[in-house]
């Protein structure tokens, strides 16, 4: 089972967090379950941008982002080369670090 690394945030998961996942299922829902309260405002549509997290390790081993999510991308705050909209994501085989960032689009 491929396991998730999600890095210290200070108000959403100030210990950081590792737990493992199935392949297949949505990384998004894995955090919500896990307690971790990202930001959902389309509520997994791939439209607000407010899922948004960073891709440590693991970006090659997921799909590449759709034109959608893509477009979605361009207007998030802090947008990097391992940028991805957590409810857009797939988990494939390898771990996954996540880094949530400092502000999301709301803020
Ligand atoms: S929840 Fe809105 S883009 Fe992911």
């Amino acid at each position: 089972m491929p396991k998730i690394i999600v890095l210290p945030h200070p108000l959403l998961c100030p210990q950081g967090a590792q737990f493992e996942v199935n392949v297949g299922e949505n990384l998004l829902a894995c955090l919500l379950r896990q307690g971790i309260a990202i930001e959902h405002a389309c509520e997994f549509q791939v439209a607000c941008g407010t899922c948004h997290v960073y891709l440590r390790k693991g970006y090659d081993s997921i799909l590449l982002p759709s034109p959608v999510e893509e477009a979605v991308l361009d207007q998030v705050w802090g947008l990097e080369p391992d940028s991805r909209l957590s409810c857009n994501v797939r988990i494939g085989q390898a771990d996954l670090t996540v880094e949530i960032p400092k502000y999301s689009r709301n803020q």
